[in-house]
């Protein structure tokens, strides 16, 4: 692609430039004080795309909004539907960065700056690579629709809606997706599962006011040493998750597939240097990788009770409260999860107290697996090994990308998981960076998957039971 190829190349600067400014737009979606910089970040992207001559809309939801756009119509050519999120996780703990996080700063070949990987910096990957095919040829050789969310960090509540809704429009061949990681630096990856996951808040009341611990303490039960006991209730001493039927529906890892982990020669030891640990733990008889990518799991994310000032306060507290998750694993159902961990909670309380369970917006994201023996896979690894000079790995993820399901379940459509991020990001922590060079072989790879899907031989797909355009008129 010599033309495309060049562009690229001539444009290297500018699009670095670009992404330093959407970059620099704090559109932290879980935060309210951030709304209206979040909707400046959606009127960049819209902006961005109008200026490719795309048809673009700013759609407004109940909560951020959304951006949708269309390339110029080519007939007798797939359809694919890039997704991707333009807002961020909140910066926090900002002393922890070197440089603020929207001010992005360029070292060390990386961006620094929050929403460099996750998820700014590999979106725009694939908005500049359709940029180039209409700067450099004139036309691209497939139909691209783009629905870019502000939503991704809180659930994607309102883009499930949205793609329920408008099933019809958003008709296509295969879905494609950069939110993600390669599998280490020069090791590109397909990845063919993701995790799903529940959020719980749990609260406990006990006495009807905090009490002094010396007067009251031992003769009543206190909140705070219930939370305790229930949490720790929920998994036993080999690391399985004590939940009625929790693991009844869980797809077991083939072996196939620990295989293909085992060759992957995934470095524990360099794992827990990066994040600062000396031992792996976890269910009994799996290992790190199996754990992180295909078992179910447990986490507390937050727990708050009783006194958390400077110096001692003897408290008994009134309440308790905990924030929790489980990552789920096709074929878990989260509904089923959820009665399944009332029944035991019920078990767990104890006496003088009672107990709350609140399930956040985006319980109800299940595990995902896409299949690898498709056409678009394959043409997917000829971009890849283009742009990488080596072909991908394929891989599992252990984080979740809740709409992924919904492509799957509403467009009947399977999602290409092309992460150009690295594990040590810093995604979600201080100091997030993407690397440049890893951008710009995002974006040649992005252009040459164009290409590569245009003629990859969806039609002749007879097994598909994709979704057209005429089947919906929702
Ligand atoms: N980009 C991540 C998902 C991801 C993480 C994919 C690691 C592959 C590897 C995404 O932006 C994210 O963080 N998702 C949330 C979803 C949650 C808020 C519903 C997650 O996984 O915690
Ligand atoms: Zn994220």
């Amino acid at each position: 692609m010599p033309n495309i190829d060049e562009y690229l190349q001539s444009n290297a600067e500018r699009f670095e430039a670009e992404l330093c400014e959407l970059l620099s737009i704090p559109s932290v979606s879980a935060d309210p004080a951030y709304r209206d910089d979040v909707r400046r970040a959606a009127d960049w992207v819209t902006d961005k795309f109008r200026r490719l001559g795309f048809a673009t809309e700013t759609i407004t939801t109940a909560g951020h909004p959304l951006v949708y756009a269309v390339s110029p119509r080519v007939d007798d050519a797939p359809t694919a539907l890039v997704y991707g999120h333009y807002d961020v996780q909140p910066p926090d703990p900002l002393e922890q960065w070197i440089t603020p996080p929207f001010e992005p700063s360029r070292r060390d070949g990386n961006v620094y700056a929050r929403g460099a990987s996750d998820d700014k910096g590999q979106m725009l990957t694939h908005v500049n690579s359709a940029e180039a095919w209409m700067a450099a040829e004139g036309r691209l050789p497939i139909n691209l629709k783009f629905l870019i969310e502000g939503e991704e960090e809180t659930g994607s509540e309102n883009l499930e809606k949205y793609i329920v809704e408008h099933a019809g429009r958003l008709a296509c061949d295969c879905v494609v997706v950069s939110d993600g990681a390669q599998f280490a630096p020069n090791r590109p990856a397909i990845t063919y599962g993701l995790r799903g996951i529940v959020y719980y808040e749990l609260r406990l009341i006990g006495p009807n006011r905090d009490l002094h611990s010396g007067s009251f303490g031992g003769s009543v039960t206190n909140p705070a040493n219930a939370l305790a006991a229930m949490l720790a209730g929920l998994i036993d001493e080999h690391g399985k998750i004590r939940i009625p039927g929790f693991y009844d529906d869980v797809i077991q890892i083939t072996d196939r597939e620990r295989k293909g982990f085992e060759l992957l020669g995934f470095d524990e030891r360099e794992y827990f240097d990066q994040i600062g640990v000396d031992c792996a733990i976890g269910e009994e008889g799996y290992t790190t990788l199996q754990r992180r990518w295909a078992r179910p799991t447990y986490d507390i994310n937050g727990l708050s009770s009783g006194y958390q000032g400077e110096g001692a306060k003897t408290v008994l507290p009134a309440t308790a409260t905990a924030k929790f998750s489980f990552r789920l694993v096709p074929d878990q159902d989260p509904g089923k999860i959820t009665a399944g961990l009332k029944l035991r909670l019920a078990e767990l309380c104890p006496p003088g107290i009672k107990f709350e369970l609140h399930s956040h917006d985006f319980t109800g994201s299940p595990g995902v697996l896409v299949p690898l023996d498709s056409p678009a896979v394959q043409a997917a690894a000829r971009a890849i090994e283009y742009a990488f000079g080596t072909p991908p790995v394929y891989t599992r993820e252990g984080g979740s990308i809740p709409i992924v399901a919904t492509f799957h379940n509403v467009l009947k459509a399977d999602t290409l998981l092309l992460g150009w991020g690295q594990s040590d990001d810093g995604a979600h922590s201080p100091n997030e960076k993407f690397s440049l060079a890893d951008f710009h072989r995002g974006i040649k790879a992005s252009a040459k998957l164009w290409e590569e899907l245009a003629a990859c031989g969806f039609a002749e797909n007879v097994g598909c039971v994709k979704r057209t355009e005429s089947d919906a008129k929702q």
